[in-house]
């Protein structure tokens, strides 16, 4: 049987003449990109996630850039973020002209770890940049308690995590402003590149406004410098189709875990993910743990037609991009641990019960 680790061409085919009637109304129109489409569809996404307000944008990654600069990191400053992210995350801090410093992660649920913050702080630290990696919420209590105490501010990456909640609160609304990616694979996809931030405050929202479009309210007046951060409206518009089925992908994507859960669950050979009673996970990954024999797993996986993958084979602080900060292997043995162990197997929310329950016999034949 052939499992791939996603197939966009199912939600593609279902939501298709709808997105194409809207695409043509916009050819018609000739109004491409920030028009009524983009308008919608920020205000229908911060209404989901229960945040005032969302600003729509050409990328996660120009999210990550834009969350910094709105929470005003500077050249010099100093944003803590967990050492096993995409490197999107620490992009973001280094485009703003500030230092990523890493953070150890927490094995159990592969986000940030609080308790190793302290250590790290420096008299130039400004920011917490918590992921909610795989869709896991980050321990947001424990993050703004330290917050609190040195008086930081926190931006969240949730471009892994629409409609994930935290103590039954939609993330996304839950720091000083968050970003977010629609890039075609994440739990609500583009057709193409697109991405948010959210805020509830309304000067952070202004602000991003003229961010994103040199700095600019009206034509040619200037009031700063800004970016090309846009979002088209042909994305705008895949988005908002999308975002009428987010609840039910959502909780397919979280039945489709339960089932990988319940039968991976008695093996010793392998870890699944954790769920905390605080966070309500929407899996845009599902992430086992191999402590021993991974790459051989994999190997025997894809021999049986079953694709798998690795989030992130390398944690930051070891990436040659940041080889310049001079970390070095043994700084964050969580992470650098946790690197040789994850399997990501297929997660999307049309996968069959019966390729899960295939995907689950490998495993388990693999070890027997
Ligand atoms: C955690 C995280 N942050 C940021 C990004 C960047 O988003 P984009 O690819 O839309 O620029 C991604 C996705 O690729 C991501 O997974």
């Amino acid at each position: 049987m052939k499992v791939p680790f996603v197939n966009l061409q199912v939600q593609a085919a279902a939501i298709r003449a709808e997105v194409e009637k809207q695409w043509a109304d916009i050819i018609t129109r000739c109004s491409f990109v920030c028009g009524k489409r983009v308008e919608a569809f920020e205000a229908q996404f911060a209404e989901a996630h229960g945040v005032r307000h969302a600003v729509g944008l050409s990328s996660g990654t120009a999210g990550n850039h834009l969350a910094m600069l709105l929470a005003g990191v500077e050249p010099g400053d100093e944003v803590l973020v967990p050492a096993n992210t995409f490197i999107a995350t620490a992009e973001g801090i280094s485009l703003a002209g500030g230092t990523p410093v890493f953070v150890d992660v927490d094995e159990a649920t592969f986000n940030m770890d609080a308790r190793r913050i302290e250590e790290r702080l420096t008299p130039r630290t400004r920011v917490i940049n918590p992921v909610h990696l795989f869709g896991l919420p980050a321990d947001m209590d424990a993050l703004r308690a330290v917050a609190g105490k040195h008086d930081l501010k926190i931006v969240e990456d949730a471009a892994q995590a629409h409609l994930a909640e935290y103590k039954g609160r939609k993330v996304g609304g839950q720091s000083d402003v968050a970003s977010w990616s629609f890039y075609p694979g994440k739990n609500l996809g583009a057709w193409g590149e697109a991405g948010a931030i959210t805020t509830d405050d309304p000067r952070l929202y202004e602000k991003a406004l003229l961010y994103r479009n040199h700095g600019s309210r009206k034509k040619y007046l200037h009031e700063m410098i800004g970016h090309n951060y846009r979002m088209e409206e042909i994305q705008a518009a895949v988005l908002t189709v999308k975002m009428n089925h987010l609840r039910k992908w959502t909780e397919q994507r979280r039945a489709n875990a339960r089932r990988y859960t319940e039968r991976l669950r008695d093996l010793d050979a392998v870890i699944p993910p954790t769920e905390p009673p605080d966070g309500t996970h929407v899996y845009h990954l599902y992430v086992i743990r191999v402590p021993e024999r991974r790459e051989a797993l994999m190997q025997h996986l894809a021999a049986q037609g079953i694709d798998t993958g690795l989030h992130y084979p390398i944690p930051l602080h070891l990436t040659q991009a940041y080889a310049h900060l001079k970390y070095k292997r043994g700084d964050f043995p969580v992470a650098e641990r946790l690197a040789g162990e994850i399997l990501s197997l297929p997660m999307f929310p049309e996968l069959s019960e019966d390729q899960i329950d295939f995907v689950c016999a490998q495993i388990r034949a693999f070890f027997a």
